[in-house]
Order: C-alpha cells, then sequence, then structure tokens
C-alpha cells in the first residue's frame, strides 16, 4: 500500500471525505492501526496519561516519548506518524522548537510534528515548516495549558471564537499541514474548517472537521472509568483483557495450564 503523504490528506479534505486520525504508543496499537486503514498516527504526549499514568499531560519529556516514536513509526508501513512535542520541550523560542523537533524526526523517525498553541506560536510553526518539518497545530483547549485553562472546559465559545478562527487562521499562514481542535463549539469548530484550505481535525469539536481523532485507549475502552462527552467506546478491551488475565490465574490455580500439547518432552 502507498504511504501517506500531506498531500493525500489535503486532497480528502478537497473531495470532502472525513478522514480518521488515532493515537499509537506501540508497535502493536500502530501496525493493526495501519492496517485498519487509519491515515495518520498520533503518537500523543497523552502518553503521559495512557502510558506512563501521569495525573496530567505535563510531566512527559521528550525522552520517554522518543521511543514510543520509534515504535510507532518503525511499526507502521503506510499511515503518517506525527509526534506530539511535550510541555517545555518547544515554547522557549523557535530555536528550541527545532532542535526538539529535529530529535523527533530523526531519533524517532516521525514524519511530522504537533504543538500547541495558537497565534503566539506562529513563529514557532514557522521555524519548523521552513526547515522541512511538516507541522500540525493544536488549538481550543490544550492540555499542556490546563492549569492556565481552568481544567477540561470548552473554548472558543461566544466572543472567544473569533479568537479561535484567528489562531486557526495564523498557524495555516505559519504553514501547518492540518490544525487540531479539541473541545470547543460544533458551530466554531464548523467556521473555522470553512474558513481554512487545510485540514481541521476534532476532538469535541462537532461533526464537521475534516478530520476527527480519539486517544486509542478511550476509542478502545482499555481506559476505564467516566469518559468525556465526545469519546464513543467501540469496544470493551478493559473487560477482555481483565477477563483473560483472571482465565489465565484460575488455569494456573487449578492446574489446568499448561496442558500436555504446551509442554516439551
Ligand atoms: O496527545 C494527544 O493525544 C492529542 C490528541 C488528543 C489530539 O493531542
Ligand atoms: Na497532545
Amino acid at each position: 500500500a502507498k504511504k501517506v503523504r500531506i498531500p493525500h490528506l489535503q486532497e480528502l479534505k478537497d473531495r470532502g471525505e472525513p478522514w480518521p486520525m488515532l493515537t499509537a504508543y506501540d508497535m502493536y496499537t500502530a501496525e493493526l492501526f495501519d492496517e485498519a486503514g487509519i491515515p495518520v498516527l498520533l503518537v500523543g504526549d497523552s502518553a503521559a496519561n495512557n502510558v506512563f499514568g501521569y495525573d496530567t499531560s505535563l510531566p512527559v519529556t521528550v525522552d520517554e516519548l522518543l521511543p514510543l516514536v520509534r515504535a510507532v513509526t518503525g511499526a507502521a508501513k503506510r499511515a503518517l506518524v506525527v509526534a506530539d512535542l511535550p510541555f517545555g520541550s518547544y515554547q522557549l523560542s523557535p530555536e528550541q522548537a527545532l532542535a526538539t523537533a529535529v530529535r523527533f524526526m530523526k531519533e524517532g523517525r516521525a514524519h511530522a510534528v504537533k504543538l500547541e498553541g495558537g497565534k503566539r506560536f506562529a513563529p514557532h510553526v514557522e521555524a519548523l515548516t521552513g526547515s522541512g518539518v511538516p507541522v500540525m497545530g493544536h488549538i481550543g483547549f490544550t492540555p499542556q495549558s490546563e492549569h492556565n485553562l481552568g481544567g477540561y472546559r470548552v473554548q472558543g465559545r461566544g466572543e472567544a471564537g473569533a479568537n479561535l478562527v484567528a489562531d486557526a487562521v495564523a498557524l495555516q499562514e505559519a504553514g501547518a499541514f492540518a490544525v487540531v481542535m479539541e473541545m470547543v463549539p460544533a458551530e466554531v469548530a464548523k467556521q473555522v474548517t470553512h474558513e481554512l484550505k487545510i485540514p481541521t481535525v476534532g476532538i469535541g469539536a462537532g461533526p464537521d472537521c475534516d478530520a476527527q481523532v480519539l486517544v486509542w485507549q478511550d476509542m478502545a475502552g482499555l481506559r476505564r472509568g467516566r469518559s468525556p462527552r465526545f469519546v464513543k467506546r467501540y469496544a470493551d478491551l478493559a473487560g477482555e483483557l481483565s477477563g483473560a488475565a483472571a482465565a489465565f490465574a484460575d488455569e494456573v490455580r487449578r492446574g489446568e495450564f499448561p496442558a500436555p500439547e504446551h509442554a516439551f518432552h
């Protein structure tokens, strides 16, 4: 199968065909999602919450994320792999952003990077795109700013909607190839999607974005507990896995595993 490239994603927007994106943090998921036809895999800094068990995305480091990116790029044959720049690894300056992006491209073999922020980060985005690094923007609710935003809250309501549009346009003008919009009113996301030439990727941003993204453990029901409104569970992996572990434990305790066919003689 042919590799997914950025112009292909643009063509999907131009043809009005919505496309899916999922996070992936390891080899098996990358392989499975790639084979399932997911064109873009994001090694999100949400690995903080969904791999490392931190309570926010802020603590995760470049050194923690790089091996995950390398695992995903090594396993995906077709998908475009986007690496998230974690908190603190790009905000200082466009130069810092470029240095970090270069690590993700060289050591992680990522095809593109993603960073959070609007207008204020246009110089950072420009430094990357001007140096050959494709950039996906991320606006609306940006988890790296959760302490500043006062928690998980919808962004861009009312008057703030105009700022969101301006942020999206600034990212496009800086050369971003797509923009994620997280937790924004569907009406605002629709307007941004119409005003931008480049694709928008929604998460909690309604049905009118050009693409939709979910964290895979949310999508597959591996993460338990209450999910945000924008999550849909397409499987019960938590139930499947805990059932498998309990069945294994049970068979070992009863002396049923291993059976004769599992032993060497
Ligand atoms: O880190 C992440 O998983 C993300 C997506 C939810 C867009 O940034
Ligand atoms: Na992220």
